[in-house]
């Protein structure tokens, strides 16, 4: 049983350490969002996605959890987070957590417990392999490298065995093959539901089930060399049922993180009477401008952009439902990839409308609703994120530091969680004291009080268009049809339902351009519902950047 309709709403996603600091250390906490909430739902957003606010010691800022069941001291406490969920309710304001359980942190009871022998009641909680020998050598159990830091294996001196870590040593992988660990995941799922959270999004849970034989990978390909041998594993959707018959007897919601799930295989997630996802978070649409990561830049390609946007609108219509997201904790600024920073206030509107008015439910990321940019910091010290760091150190390394630096500016993780810029107050209005991470200098233009007294700013086009999408069924329901596909410098899109629609145009070009309507419209009987200039935007034309939504 669904206890509210996820399609129709909207979320808002806080990365808690630098939203918005309520007790002056300098770190993001639950007081600050507490204080923000009223913010938060003016937006017109209808829930809040929290990335994880549970202890930590914070090798991957959250993501490596030590308990499960607990809100992080930084953060504040359980009571305070009690309180920041009863307010956010009496807004109207869903409230999701971020489920972790791919892998916890070292320090997790569990794992300090399964490290120390190969009998004990926790012993089985990991991925645990004898090492290969080679001789004398010892070698770890396969050639898989890590998504964060070397060789995805750790020796441990006491078991005479290595564990497994996909990503930061760190984060040692859970064994989820074996059912005490998936009750105790059912257990954390109960803890937080009980409290009243409404649904998960949940941490690469595309990676839970492992190949038995734990295969060698291909040895050239660094970073995901084992992916084939982790990802959508053989147990996947076995597993996977097991939570969603939690998720069901509360009525929660289930947002999936699936790194390059193929289309064919989401579909068995996401479709279905007995699907196991009702969302999924793919990652196409974040490679308009980049081979698989970030970090192997390419020029921004609009129709691979378009490509990646009408894929997925037209496998899901009328089977399963988008999550829709231009900006998240893991990738840089979108204003920086796709958009223009010369052309900011344009590019940050146009891309709201390039994929608000897409079928599905929209992801906000903190900052993006004012158009945040990356930040470029003048040394590899001044980065936190451990896939940054690591990164830098092991790739390009014949290259000079200065052409490594702009490889980090373009593509690190960091760029996007800079302090949210609140106000031109000393650190941005975040908080009082010297931020944990460093404030974007361009706080004085870029930030929230100055864009809501502005009607044209960032800010205030995101509240239009979170409203036009909420009341128009066209919006929320109607058919999508792509127009032009192969042009370099337009995205158009039609939105259709009952007989009306909507197209919505957008520019991706600093250049004035010409474009035409698609064959079967006319000007005549049109109506303009939204554009990102003053005024009433030109038949046929479009400015730098322009957006314009029109409905027949
Ligand atoms: C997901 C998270 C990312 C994290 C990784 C490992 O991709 O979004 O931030 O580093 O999983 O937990
Ligand atoms: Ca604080």
């Amino acid at each position: 049983m669904e206890r509210f309709d996820y399609r129709r709403m909207s979320f808002y996603q806080i990365w808690i350490r630098s939203f918005a600091d309520g007790n002056g250390d300098g770190i993001g906490d639950l007081y600050g969002v507490y204080d923000k909430l009223d913010y938060i739902a003016s937006l017109g957003v209808d829930g809040i996605w929290f990335s994880p606010i549970y202890p930590s010691p914070n090798a991957d800022y959250g993501y490596d959890i030590s308990d499960y069941r607990n809100i992080h001291p930084d953060y504040g406490t359980l009571e305070q987070f009690r309180k920041v969920l009863d307010r956010a309710h009496e807004l109207g304001l869903r409230v999701i957590m971020d489920l972790v359980i791919n892998h916890t942190s070292d320090e997790h009871p569990w794992f300090l417990e399964s490290r120390k022998s190969r009998t004990g009641p926790y012993s089985d909680y990991y991925i645990w392999r004898d090492p290969k020998w080679k001789g004398e050598s010892r070698l770890p159990p396969n050639n898989w490298y890590s998504q964060f830091e070397g060789l995805a294996w750790e020796y441990c001196p006491e078991r005479e065995q290595y564990y497994l870590h996909v990503f930061a040593k760190k984060q040692p992988d859970l064994n989820m093959d074996n059912p005490k660990v998936r009750e105790e995941v059912k257990g954390i799922m109960r803890f937080w539901l009980d409290m009243g959270v409404d649904g998960f999004r949940e941490d690469v849970i595309t990676f839970i089930s492992k190949h038995p034989q734990l295969p060698d990978g291909l040895p050239f390909v660094p970073a995901i060399n084992g992916m084939p041998f982790y990802k959508d594993g053989p147990n996947l959707m076995a597993y996977l049922r097991e939570f969603r018959a939690v998720a069901r007897e509360y009525g929660a919601v289930q947002i999936g993180e699936a790194p390059m799930t193929p289309l064919k295989t989401a579909m068995t997630y996401l479709t279905g009477e007995d699907r196991v996802l009702d969302m999924m978070i793919q990652f196409d649409t974040m490679m308009a401008d980049c081979f698989m990561t970030e970090y192997i830049h390419l020029p921004f390609s609009l129709p691979k952009l378009k490509r990646a946007f009408s894929k997925w609108q037209l496998a899901l219509s009328g089977k399963g439902w988008n999550a829709l997201y231009l900006e998240n904790h893991d990738h840089p600024r979108v204003i920086s990839r796709y958009g223009s920073e010369e052309y900011w206030r344009e590019s940050g509107t146009m891309l709201a409308a390039a994929y608000l008015f897409q079928q599905g439910t929209p992801f906000i990321y903190q900052g993006q609703e004012i158009g945040m940019t990356n930040i470029r910091l003048g040394s590899i010290e001044e980065y936190q994120d451990v896939a940054t760091i690591n990164t830098y150190h092991s790739f390009r390394r014949h290259q000079s530091e200065e052409k490594r630096l702009r490889h980090v500016h373009i593509a690190s993780r960091d760029s996007a969680r800079t302090p949210v810029q609140w106000d031109d107050s000393e650190y941005a209005g975040f908080s009082s004291v010297k931020p944990w991470f460093a404030v974007n200098p361009n706080y004085r233009e870029i930030n929230v009080s100055r864009e809501e007294g502005d009607e044209q700013s960032i800010l205030n086009f995101y509240r239009r268009c979170l409203r036009l999408r909420k009341g128009s069924e066209t919006l929320l329901w109607g058919d999508y049809r792509e127009y032009f596909p192969l042009h370099r410098g337009i995205y158009l899109y039609e939105r259709s339902y009952r007989g009306e629609r909507i197209l919505v145009v957008c520019s991706f070009s600093k250049k004035e351009q010409d474009w035409q309507l698609p064959k079967g419209y006319a000007w005549e009987g049109s109506q303009v519902l939204l554009c990102n200039y003053p005024g009433e935007p030109k038949p046929g034309k479009l400015r730098p950047y322009e957006t314009q939504v029109l409905r027949w």
